[in-house]
């Protein structure tokens, strides 16, 4: 099994984890205001401070959780609760350590007097191109983030990264204009802003990656034929009367079409 396939188990395997241990919690309230009456939760509660003030909350929930039961309600940081969309970078300190630590609030699990607080966004250097005009080398990299020459390899932005990737390395892939490998090892960020918030060189490494990924993408894979084939069909019009049918359909009609469609098998 190769190094990423290891990670990806051993990722399910933490979350199927914290599921089950969120299945065994009480669920918390939506908002304090909105919520309806529920049962108070049984089980054990510790302490957690979110944003200075301390909260009781059920002892084995994630980081979201126990904000949602501290009375709060997202408006902003919370978006798939799995993991996946990166909206939910938070920073936490446990007592008796000096350490910043990191993570997402909806995969990690509250730890007794967790000092915590989320960075939904983080404010980042954002090159603005055209990417059929920019050409896959170092040149464009240089060009749009000339920060990423500062880089001191101190690999912080690896350790503080939730998706275990080598940051640092699709950094320095980057720097030597080796866009492929930065592509590739930046394949599974999610822009979650965390390795970039513990930067000493202040680079944004997310969006070098998807720089990279762009340019890869864009001017050096090799097309694909059944994708061109498809587009070619569109703008034929073969799907225009499906189109024209769709458009009339009622939600549980659509609803039976959807579960009904064609499906390629796995
Ligand atoms: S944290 Fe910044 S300086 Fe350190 S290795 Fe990563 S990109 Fe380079
Ligand atoms: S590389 Fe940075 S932005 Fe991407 S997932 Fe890792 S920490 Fe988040
Ligand atoms: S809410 Fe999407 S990653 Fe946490």
């Amino acid at each position: 099994m190769n190094k990423e396939r290891k990670v990806a188990k051993k990722k399910g395997k933490e979350k199927e984890e914290k599921v089950k241990q969120e299945k065994a919690s009480p669920k918390p309230e939506e908002s304090k205001k909105e919520a309806a009456p529920q049962q108070e939760p049984k089980g054990e509660f510790i302490p957690i401070y979110f944003m200075g003030k301390k909260y009781m909350v059920p002892a084995t929930v994630t980081i979201m959780k126990a904000i949602e039961y501290a009375g709060y309600r997202f408006i902003r940081g919370c978006g798939c609760r799995g993991g996946i969309c990166g909206a939910c970078g938070t920073v936490y300190r446990l007592p008796g350590s000096y350490k910043i630590n990191v993570g997402l609030a909806c995969q990690t699990v509250i730890e007794p007097d967790m000092y915590l607080t989320q960075i939904p966004f983080f404010p980042a250097n954002k090159a603005r191109y055209d990417i059929d005009e920019e050409k896959a080398d170092i040149s464009t990299i240089l060009d749009k983030y000339p920060e990423i020459a500062r880089c001191v390899s101190c690999n912080t932005c690896t350790k503080a990264c939730p998706q275990d990737l080598e940051v640092m390395d699709y950094v320095q892939a980057a720097l030597q204009g080796n866009i492929e490998r930065a592509a590739k090892l930046s394949f599974e960020c999610i822009m979650c802003g965390l390795c970039a918030s513990r930067c000493p060189a202040e680079i944004v490494q997310y969006n070098i990656g998807i720089l990279c990924r762009r340019l890869y993408s864009k001017h050096m894979m090799k097309k694909a034929q059944h994708l061109s084939d498809r587009l070619k069909e569109i703008d034929e019009g073969k799907f225009d009367g499906d189109m024209e049918k769709m458009k009339k359909m009622g939600t549980e009609e659509l609803e039976k079409a959807y579960a009904e469609r064609d499906i390629e098998p796995v």
